[in-house]
């Protein structure tokens, strides 16, 4: 089959809605007559015994028809998926504020909203943790701390003629997704209940949903057209979103929706986890790696969440693109009274991909080597030192070549020396530059969720539904996997539309996360649209008295042996000798296995590369830093579409700069999240793009495993390009000695660094 659709830079099939305001998110749907909104008393202690909560005030505010507390839940009061620490609202016990008490049904949103202060809430006040290094003294954990351990690190780390140790603190991500939260929940006939839900996990509300109301599956519909972002955030926790609107629903009999405004959402949801690093690093004169002791506390919040994976994940990333031979990771998942932390792009992986670069340019600052030459020493090897501590052997790594290819294209060395020249003749104003590369693993950690389905309908007129079981956030998956059904039935795309992720359509869907939604969904849509295509072909051969073998489908038509017949005509012509035009597709990731109880397998499929060399400025009087350009070398095999793929390398790139200069979330000392808006919680804007941003895909580099079309995943990876910005600042206000800079790198992070290192 020539592939038509499929590597062409086509725009995101709402591209014309998203630019029009046409496009239909959540709280665009026609609203129902009967609709009820909802709003969510929170939790004003971190750590209290709830004695009383007297919601008379509430019920009898203006337009209020309900209130749903722990008390009116038919079943289960929990939203989480792998422990069941979480619950939808507070029963006797809070832990962390901004968690759910309450909910208050009125005719309108203000109304709701309004009602919820008139609830008043007695607390008897418990001691609270509200940081990760404390949670670790007073062992308070939400899953117990893991180990994994490679060769010798103590005799390594002995026998190293060079050795350095410390600590950095690496903080956590909001994140923003332009919608925040939200869903609406419709009763619908004999006890069925609908949730249109900002979910990248519809199956998950699903069950969540059946389990808080006392239903069977069978019972919820779960639909989401798309996201107005998501970025891991709508992973697991819009489950709790989707199950207050359904309790809501239930209770009063009327449609309710739920959708928090940008404050309660970022209080009452999760983001990225924060962690604090220690590391102690042995090294040669070279700045090659001997040994390594790594210990790492996460903020995981008041509940496990998606927090055992994530840690995982981070411990299985801490070698970035370095071969470990000898080298301990401890874990610990911290519990404090803060929101439950969840997945953000990356999941794990940007923090444990900080910790090894830091300790690199660490090295690097050490034995006044660039630490460009550091890294190089340490990378995998091709075909010796190229299995990772968790035992998989690498098979495609072309970090090498990345490298090589970027250092010219980006005159690294050249900007370099002149970067020098300059802040030895400028005394406020210094430049910096760095390249780091990025190597990331492309599965689910949990083998069991790397599956998919798809649903293809081929309609009289030749023209076709498709569903899958992945959600649209904005990343271009939709688009991706329609091109890949067109060229599979030799369609023209205008021919395919995708519809919403439906639980009634697809069931049993994983999460669209990973960054594997292409990778799984495009598969398994090719495989029901190839059932499609080879009924017609079989029909075509018997019809005509040709072999299978003279039939072609291409351009709408179908090539049958020296006739060519337009794709609907053989279409009606199939259904009319009665062919069936509908097909299901399922696939499952093959190769991965993995035994978590000993951290060794092949959790991945294959791997991710890019790198990215970013050059700063720094104004060390006042902090203030900016990037100046950025050159970036991405691989995502052989691109489904290299537009979107483009798209998801320049957001992942900026994204993650964000997160490491300018994005901070503080909590005081009771633990109240302060940063809950944008006036105090910075995220980048088009003003902080690179003047020159030079962005680049990694060309003729097919994927070596037989992924859809040979592409590879992009999602998630380039995110932790961002990491050569933070190390750039490092450069440029380290000169050439070692210096703690914790992350994120604001201006006062910067100061506070200037300030404690040693003057000239
Ligand atoms: N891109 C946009 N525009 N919006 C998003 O929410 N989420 C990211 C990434 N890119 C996201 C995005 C995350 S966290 C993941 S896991 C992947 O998209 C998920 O989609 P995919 O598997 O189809 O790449
Ligand atoms: N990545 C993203 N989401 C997940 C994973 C993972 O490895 N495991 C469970 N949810
Ligand atoms: Mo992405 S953090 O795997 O949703």
């Amino acid at each position: 089959m020539v592939a038509r659709a499929v590597g062409k830079p086509l725009p995101h099939d709402s591209a014309h809605l998203h630019v029009s305001g046409r496009a239909a998110y959540t709280d665009d749907l026609p609203e129902p007559r009967d609709l009820l909104h909802l709003a969510i008393g929170m939790s004003t202690a971190a750590h209290a015994k709830l004695l009383d909560m007297d919601l008379s005030g509430v019920l009898a505010a203006e337009g209020v028809v309900g209130v749903c507390t722990a008390d009116d839940i038919p079943g289960e009061n929990n939203y989480g998926s792998i422990v069941k620490d979480d619950p939808l609202f507070a029963d006797g016990l809070v832990q962390y504020i901004g968690q759910p008490l309450f909910a208050a049904a009125a005719t309108s949103v203000d109304a709701a909203r309004k009602a919820v202060s008139e609830a008043c809430v007695g607390y008897e006040e418990l001691e609270a943790i509200i940081d990760p290094i404390t949670a670790v003294e007073k062992e308070s954990f939400v899953l117990p701390s893991e180990t994994l351990v490679r060769g010798d690190p103590d005799g390594a780390l002995a026998g190293a003629p060079h050795r350095l140790g410390g600590r950095v603190s690496l903080g956590g991500q909001d994140q923003f997704y332009l919608e925040g939260h939200i869903a609406m929940a419709i009763p619908q006939e004999d006890g069925g209940i609908l949730v249109y839900s900002s979910t990248q996990h519809p199956d998950e509300v699903q069950s969540i949903v059946a389990h808080a109301t006392r239903r069977e599956a069978k019972d919820i519909v779960v639909i989401c057209r798309r996201m107005g972002g998501a970025f891991g955030g709508k992973e697991s926790q819009a489950a709790l979103i989707g199950c207050i609107a359904a309790l809501a629903a239930d209770k009063t009999g009327r449609p309710c929706k739920l959708r928090l405004d940008r404050d309660d959402d970022m209080i009452m949801t999760g983001k990225r986890h924060d962690f604090v690093i220690d590391y102690d690093v042995g090294f040669d004169d070279d700045g090659r790696i001997l040994g390594l002791d790594f210990e790492f506390a996460s903020r995981c919040g008041m509940s496990a969440d998606l927090s055992g994976p994530v840690n995982d994940r981070a411990m299985f990333h801490c070698d970035n693109a370095y071969f470990l031979e000898n080298v301990r990771i401890l874990s610990h998942r911290c519990k404090t009274n803060t929101v439950s932390s969840t997945a953000f792009r990356g999941f794990g992986g940007p923090q444990g991909m900080f910790a090894i670069e830091y300790v690199i340019d660490d090295i690097a600052r050490a034995l006044d080597k660039d630490p460009l030459a550091v890294r190089r020493q340490n990378f995998y090897g091709e075909d010796e030192r190229n299995v990772t501590h968790y035992q998989q052997v690498i098979e495609d790594n072309i970090v090498d070549e990345l490298f090589d290819q970027l250092l010219v294209s980006s005159d690294y060395e050249g900007r370099r020396a002149e970067i020098r020249e300059f802040n030895a003749a400028s005394k406020v104003l210094k430049r910096g530059i760095a390249i780091t590369p990025v190597k990331f693993g492309i599965s689910f950690t949990s083998t069991l969720l790397n599956q998919a389905g798809a649903l293809v309908h081929v309609y009289k007129d030749g023209t076709v539904q498709l569903n899958h079981g992945g959600t649209e956030m904005g990343q271009g998956l939709y688009i991706k996997v329609a091109q890949v059904v067109a060229d599979e039935l030799g369609i023209n795309i205008e021919h395919v539309r995708t519809t919403a992720a439906d639980t009634s359509k697809v069931p049993n869907a994983s999460a669209t996360a990973a960054s594997s939604g292409s990778d799984m969904n495009g598969k398994a849509a090719q495989k029901a649209a190839a059932k499609i295509r080879k009924r017609i072909t079989a029909f075509a051969a018997r019809h005509y008295g040709v072999s299978e073998a003279e039939i072609d489908f291409r351009d709408d038509t179908a090539l049958i042996a020296d006739r060519i017949v337009d794709f609907p005509e053989l279409v009606q012509l199939a259904w009319a000798n009665r062919v069936s035009l509908s097909a299901t597709g399922y696939y499952r990731t093959p190769k991965i296995n993995y035994d978590r109880t000993t951290f060794s397998g092949r959790p991945f499929y294959y791997f991710a590369y890019g790198a990215a060399v970013t050059e700063v400025i720094v104004d060390t009087l006042t902090g203030e830093n900016r990037v100046l350009r950025a050159d970036i070398l991405h691989d995502c095999g052989d691109s489904l579409n290299p537009a979107v793929d483009l798209g998801q390398v320049e957001g992942g790139y900026v994204q993650g700069v964000g997160w490491l200069t300018t994005e901070e979330l503080w909590w005081d000392d009771r633990g109240a999240l302060g940063t809950h808006a944008p006036s105090t919680y910075k995220i980048p804007t088009c003003s902080d793009l690179a003047p020159d941003f030079r962005v680049e895909l990694l060309q003729n580099m097919a994927n070596r495993e037989k992924t859809i079309y040979r592409s590879k995943a992009v999602g998630e990876p380039p995110l932790m390009l961002g990491l050569s910005a933070f190390f750039a600042i490092r450069d440029a206000i380290a000169g050439d000695s070692a210096s703690r800079l914790h992350a994120p790198a604001t201006p006062e992070s910067i100061l506070l660094t200037l300030r404690d290192a040693p003057h000239e």
